[in-house]
């Protein structure tokens, strides 16, 4: 690859198909203010540029300098950021606004920009370079995934970050940092999109060894997913004069607070069952597969099944089946619940006919007696 002509042949496209922004300058403009930079980067670290561009208009119509905001009280500015996300950046805000006016205007080099609250490496070299012509090595997710194809980094992240760094750094230019950040970011947003790159419109598809490899879209190459551990537990079905026995889950912990079946706390076991709510003979329904976040769990979901059963008492209560869904059960709950009421609707044509012809239905009727 000839590294040396990737800066040139990106500028030049850059001059030509720079996406317009209400933040910055066209390639041959005097750069935007700072302040303007800013902002629109530490929006832009919440959300798509779409939904950035209101934002962006609203608070600099209100606030046109560092020094409005500084003067802002921090709920006027908190109110106005209410759908950008995390709060805790609007408050870094402000508080960032703050220290900017107090010393008289924003550093233009990036260790100072640093310093900043809520500046991070990516927002205090975007600031250098965009706003203050800096040689700064500005990466983000769009430059990560390019930088990636172009140098066919086979190293999966998260341990390619420092590579795919030493490969920008080594492509930046000295000049017009700040447009060749850019660029690549349009490039990544528009071009080099993450599922379908667009290589036939690339300026860089002749030098890219992502491209060479046939499959572009390979890279950044993902981490291997983790093998979820898997818990068993149990889930109980019980049932009086068209009533279901709910009980509400403790506040703290999974699914916390909400109303669900009984079940046995499937913690952190991995075979067999905990104690049952009462002594009974329990039918097993079949299992529950659920995949949380953190692990995948298996219920197995057991019907009481005797004809005089002994009846839960306690925090619980007779919820009516005709309105079941209206109970609110999380999923995984409302799954062993269609899961109960099909076995149960089997079981009674099970009993009326009980050799079903292919022997399926007095396979899932097993008892379980349990004292
Ligand atoms: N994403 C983050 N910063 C950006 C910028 N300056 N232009 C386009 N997309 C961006």
């Amino acid at each position: 690859m000839d590294i040396a002509s990737i800066a040139r042949l990106l500028l030049d496209h850059y001059d030509t198909h720079a996406r317009r922004l209400p933040w910055r300058a066209r390639p041959s403009e005097t750069p935007p203010e700072p302040y303007r930079v800013w902002l629109s980067e530490v929006m832009l670290q919440q959300t798509t540029v779409a939904a950035v561009i209101p934002y962006f208009e609203k608070f600099t119509r209100r606030w046109p300098g560092v020094e409005a905001l500084a003067a802002a009280p921090e709920e006027e500015v908190m109110a106005a950021w209410a759908g950008l996300g995390y709060y805790s950046r609007a408050r870094n805000l402000v508080a960032c606004a703050r220290a900017v006016a107090q010393r008289g205007g924003f550093p233009d080099e990036e260790a100072e920009l640093r310093k900043l609250p809520g500046l991070g490496d990516y927002t205090a070299a975007a600031v250098a370079a965009i706003a203050f012509g800096k040689r700064a090595v500005v990466v983000d997710a769009n430059v990560e995934r390019v930088v990636s194809r172009l140098f066919a980094i086979s190293t999966p992240l998260p341990s390619a970050r420092k590579e795919i760094r030493a490969r920008a750094d080594s492509i930046f230019p000295e000049k017009r940092a700040g447009d060749f950040a850019q660029a690549l970011m349009d490039l990544g947003a528009t071009i080099c999109t993450a599922r379908e790159p667009r290589c036939l419109l690339c300026p860089l598809a002749q030098h890219c060894l992502g491209r060479a490899t046939g499959d572009p879209a390979a890279f950044p190459v993902k981490p291997p997913k983790k093998a979820k551990p898997l818990r068993q537990g149990a889930a109980y079905w019980m049932e009086r004069d068209g009533a279901i026995w709910l009980v509400q889950r403790p506040a703290r912990g999974m699914l916390g607070g909400m109303r669900a079946l009984p079940d046995d706390g499937w913690k952190a076991s991995t075979s067999g069952h905990g104690a049952p709510p009462v002594a009974g003979q329990w039918r097993r329904c079949g299992t529950v597969r659920h995949v949380f976040t953190h692990f995948t769990i298996a219920l197995d979901v057991l019907a009481l099944a005797d004809e005089a059963p002994i009846l839960p008492t306690g925090a619980g209560e007779w919820w009516p089946l005709n309105r079941l869904e209206d109970a609110g059960l999380p999923t995984l709950f409302a799954r062993a619940a269609a899961l109960a009421r099909a076995n149960a609707v089997q079981t009674a044509a099970n009993r009326s006919s009980p050799i079903d012809a292919s022997g399926a239905i007095t396979q899932t009727d097993r008892q379980i007696s349990c004292e």
